[in-house]
């Protein structure tokens, strides 16, 4: 860790932060929803839907007879597009700006909800134009550029699925995701900004499209003007097909359990599970949940969710829930360091940012690069924070609070997942003593606990693992194609209703939640989750390697730093630094650059158990540099030997 508490003169007050009395007094959300929702939870959730347009009202709220399949406000009909954007227009909101974007350049574009609509509409008609009907998927696969958040809200507005893939995975993920999800079209760009350069999209796509079949049109929006191959017939450039359609759509309503999206998240195999999202109690939630968390006042907050569109974090604090809650957003494109390291201190400034959402890991780069690059900008408008994606360090979290937060602004450690669709453990800024570190308490109407290994509710003080004992509004219906895989991942392990979330937890003497990680084959670099047996057999596919594990061990600004340990071919030759950039750069191209190995270190064989498991635990203990733990239950313990002796041969960038 770069910086100590006491290095920054940062200090974790006995009985932690209270609310500030101005939350309490004016905060969207009070103890009272606690107390409402414990007294009838389905009921909360109703009030929290009515907060939407539907033009038709559900039949049953929740209906969890056939568990663990949910349906939340089944009967009930909606359109999700229009209660994000139409409905403001509608309601005489068409000239507040949606979003403020900036471009990494410094280009920027300011969008009104009612240009959001006529961009939305003017989409809606050229997929529809393009044969895109309700329930089929579109793959989008953009840079942080308008025409995203628009892509959306077009399949969105027609009923059609969207499977968003973040522009960072490769081709080879990329046409796995489109074979898996059936997608008949795919938009993407020319290319993006991404530290200080443009960095093409197309061609990823055209490869991608040499290994999956059934798509039929590529929509590309021009960004960057890069060069790119045409394929006649199947590539069509937005500005010609979007550009010229009508900004009238007649938009229709859909069932409240209509699919609205798939995400892909890395499960403990290789092949990613695509997370589906249906449209009622997903927007219900999201919109809810931003309004309460982060206290949103529609016409006086300028919200930033500091994340790419291309997760869930995006979808839901960038796309659904600010848009449903009429909320104006900053949208940036670019890297935190181009040109500078002040660029989003600047843009805070500039927009009067009042409340900013992001990660631990870019909390602790900026920690890294120095409090003087946030004391050359005014903060003074920021009001809130968020944290999302990984645990924050009481450090990391002290230091945002005071050198970005001015010691004003309460800091919200919002524990959910992709699966979750929104927060579940968060505190409330007008109700909760903040406790750096602790994402706290189940929101209201969310009930989670801590269980120890039998299922059975942990002591104050002990450790265990985070459950959630009853369905909640935004949850995923499903994996896409794989309810059996959607079952014995999530709700085996407990029983039908309990779901099991992957991650280990401790209760203090309050009941207050600290997540402590994940306790699954599953990492978390930089807020990204990424499967061990993913990159395992990225590494595997490649002629030298026999064998391969990996773990993810700690790091000071990543959270988890990716370490793989591989056993050469017979006739492999270990060349060194060369072969450990050669595997690299095989991993960036089977899944994406996120993947890419911190560490590579080739080894004589690997600690399996004796039912032939890889131990991690001990590739883990090597990885960080500690003792060794128990190896008792190894095969033949003088492997730990062999491998140490190897390392002197570690390599490292
Ligand atoms: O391990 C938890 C961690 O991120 C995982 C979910 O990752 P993903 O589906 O990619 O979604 C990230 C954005 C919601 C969780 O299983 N995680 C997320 N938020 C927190 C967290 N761990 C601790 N504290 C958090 N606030």
């Amino acid at each position: 860790m770069s910086g100590t508490t006491e290095a920054h003169g940062l200090t974790n007050p006995e009985g932690g932060f209270p609310p500030p009395a101005e939350f309490t007094a004016q905060a969207n959300v009070g103890e009272e929803a606690y107390e409402r929702a414990a007294a009838d939870r389905v009921g909360f959730w109703e009030d929290a839907a009515r907060r939407l347009d539907w033009t038709q009202e559900w039949d049953q709220a929740l209906d969890w007879s056939n568990p663990p399949f949910a349906k939340w406000f089944a009967g009930g009909k909606l359109n999700v597009a229009v209660n994000c954007v139409d409905r403001h227009v509608d309601a005489g909101h068409g000239e507040q700006v949606a979003y403020h974007w900036v471009g990494e350049p410094g280009d920027t574009r300011t969008i009104t909800y009612a240009q959001l609509k006529d961009e939305v509409c003017r989409a809606a008609n050229a997929l529809t134009e393009l044969g895109v009907q309700s329930g089929d998927r579109v793959a989008i696969y953009l840079p942080m550029i308008p025409e995203a958040v628009v892509s959306m809200l077009a399949c969105a507005r027609i009923g059609a699925v969207h499977m968003v893939v973040f522009g960072g995975f490769s081709p080879d993920a990329l046409a796995s995701r489109i074979t898996d999800a059936g997608a008949k079209v795919v938009i993407t760009a020319d290319g993006g900004y991404r530290r200080g350069a443009p960095s093409a999209l197309k061609p990823n796509v055209d490869e991608a499209l040499t290994k999956t079949e059934g798509v039929r049109s590529v929509l590309v929006v021009k960004r960057t003007e890069q060069e790119v191959e045409w394929t006649e017939g199947r590539d069509l450039w937005w500005h010609d097909v979007v550009g010229g359609q009508s900004t009238e759509h007649q938009a229709d309503s859909f069932d409240a359990e209509h699919p609205l999206y798939i995400m892909y998240t890395s499960g403990t195999t290789a092949k990613p599970k695509g997370i589906l999202h249906t449209s009622g109690g997903y927007l219900t939630q999201v919109s809810y949940t931003h309004w309460a968390t982060f206290d949103i006042k529609p016409d006086t907050d300028v919200f930033w969710t500091a994340a790419d569109v291309g997760w869930v974090t995006g979808h839901s604090y960038i796309v659904y829930g600010p848009l449903a809650n009429r909320t104006t957003s900053v949208m940036y494109e670019g890297t935190p360091d181009t040109p500078h390291q002040g660029r989003w201190w600047e843009i805070v400034q500039e927009y009067g940012v009042t409340v900013l959402y992001t990660a631990p890991t870019t909390i602790r780069t900026f920690m890294k690069w120095g409090e003087d690059v946030p004391a050359g900008f005014d903060l003074s408008s920021l009001r809130l924070l968020g944290s999302v994606g990984e645990p924050i360090n009481p450090e990391a979290w002290l230091w945002y609070h005071k050198i970005i937060g001015g010691g004003r602004c309460p800091v919200m450690d919002t524990w959910w997942q992709t699966e979750t669709g929104a927060h579940m453990v968060t505190p409330l800024p007008g109700v909760t003593t903040l406790k750096p570190g602790s994402a706290q308490r189940p929101f209201p109407g969310i009930a989670a606990s801590v269980v120890d290994e039998e299922g059975k509710p942990i002591e104050a003080g002990a450790t265990g693992y985070l459950v959630l004992t009853e369905p909640w509004p935004a949850m995923l219906r499903t994996i896409w194609g794989d309810d059996d895989r959607y079952k014995d991942t999530y709700w085996s392990r407990y029983g039908a209703g309990v779901y099991f979330a992957g991650d280990g937890a401790k209760l203090d003497e309050d009941g207050d939640i600290w997540l402590l990680g994940r306790v699954d084959d599953v990492m978390n670099v930089s807020g990204h989750r990424i499967s061990t047996t993913e990159v395992e057999s990225a590494l595997v596919s490649h002629p030298t390697v026999a064998e391969a594990a990996v773990v993810g061990a700690t790091d000071p600004t990543t959270g988890q730093g990716i370490v793989a340990f591989v056993i050469l071919r017979g006739d492999a030759e270990d060349s060194g630094e060369e072969l450990v950039k050669t595997l690299r750069q095989h991993v960036r191209k089977e899944i994406g650059p996120i993947a890419s190995p911190r560490q590579i270190m080739v080894v004589a064989e690997l600690p399996k158990t004796r039912s032939g498991k890889i131990m991690r635990r001990l590739l883990r203990d090597i990885a960080e540099n500690r003792e060794l733990g128990d190896v008792s239950t190894l095969t033949d313990s003088s492997v730990m030997d062999l491998i140490s002796s190897k390392l002197p041969g570690a390599k490292e960038d």
